[in-house]
């Protein structure tokens, strides 16, 4: 893959006490593994789940005080605008926009694939993402961290069909995810907040399957990492879990 080494815009990697993030499909993967690592750090949590999870639940017992779970749909834009008031008062430092989802059979070229499932995609990876990136953005502190999660495959310089099958609709949902980002930085541009999208690797998940060379602990850790070196440059970067820089 032909990335370029990140600069290091900053050194710091342990956060002062009482940071808070709010992490957006934390129910299991790669969200869940984010929750229990930023916890771990010493953060206050906010961890929102589509249905309840055992996996999120046992983690807040397992982080008392550390862990508050939430309730999200993020196709559902009521219940996005509840969550919303419901955390009216509370500032975040970072906000991880974690959730998304696959087509049935990611080996489908595009037009095998029924319309009503490539768009449920589409909404789920791009237009959501985006529509709670926007509710949600002044809960951040002034230059806080709006994180979300894309992928390599959404690039359009990258582009290189994986043994594990072409993923169309996927990637091109994903790609939709990149330039609504960026039109989304222009709109906020001199705003001071920091804006990343971030590729976690291909991750042992139920997404990524279980041939995935990354294990869940090494893409977590390293997007802990990377995301802190990068907080507070203001900047909008297109990074992967080793802090490499992708082109778009
Ligand atoms: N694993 C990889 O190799 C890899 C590589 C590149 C990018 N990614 C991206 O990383 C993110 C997490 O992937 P993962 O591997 O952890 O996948 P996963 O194991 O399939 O988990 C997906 C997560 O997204 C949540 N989600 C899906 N649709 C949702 C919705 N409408 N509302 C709220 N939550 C929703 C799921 O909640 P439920 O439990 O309720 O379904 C679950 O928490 C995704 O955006 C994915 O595209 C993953």
């Amino acid at each position: 893959m032909a990335v370029s080494a990140a600069a290091a815009p900053g050194a710091r990697v342990s956060p002062p006490a009482g940071r808070r993030i709010l992490v957006a499909g934390a129910s299991r993967g790669l969200g869940l593994g984010l929750a229990k690592s930023f916890a771990a750090h010493g953060w206050n949590v906010v961890a929102t789940e589509r249905g309840a999870s055992a996996g999120l639940r046992a983690a807040a017992e397992a982080a008392p005080g550390r862990i508050q779970i939430e309730r999200l749909d993020i196709n559902d834009t009521d219940l996005a605008q509840s969550l919303r008031r419901r955390l009216a008062h509370e500032l975040f430092d970072v906000i991880f926009i974690v959730a998304g989802m696959r087509d049935n059979d990611p080996n489908r070229p595009v037009h095998e694939v029924p319309a009503r499932e490539a768009a449920q995609v589409f909404i789920s990876n791009a237009y959501s993402p985006m529509y709670f990136a926007e509710a949600f953005f002044d809960r951040l502190v002034p230059g806080g961290t709006l994180a979300i999660m894309t992928s390599v495959m959404a690039s359009l310089t990258l582009i290189s069909i994986p043994e594990q099958g072409t993923w169309e609709v996927y990637r091109a949902s994903k790609t939709a995810l990149n330039m609504l980002a960026r039109c989304f930085h222009e709109r906020h541009r001199g705003d001071g907040r920091t804006l990343l999208l971030f590729h976690p690797g291909w991750v042992k998940t139920d997404m990524g399957g279980i041939n995935a060379p990354v294990d869940l602990a090494t893409s977590v850790e390293g997007l802990y990492r990377t995301l802190l070196k990068w907080e507070g440059t203001r900047e909008l970067a297109f990074l992967d879990y080793q802090g490499n820089i992708l082109t778009w």
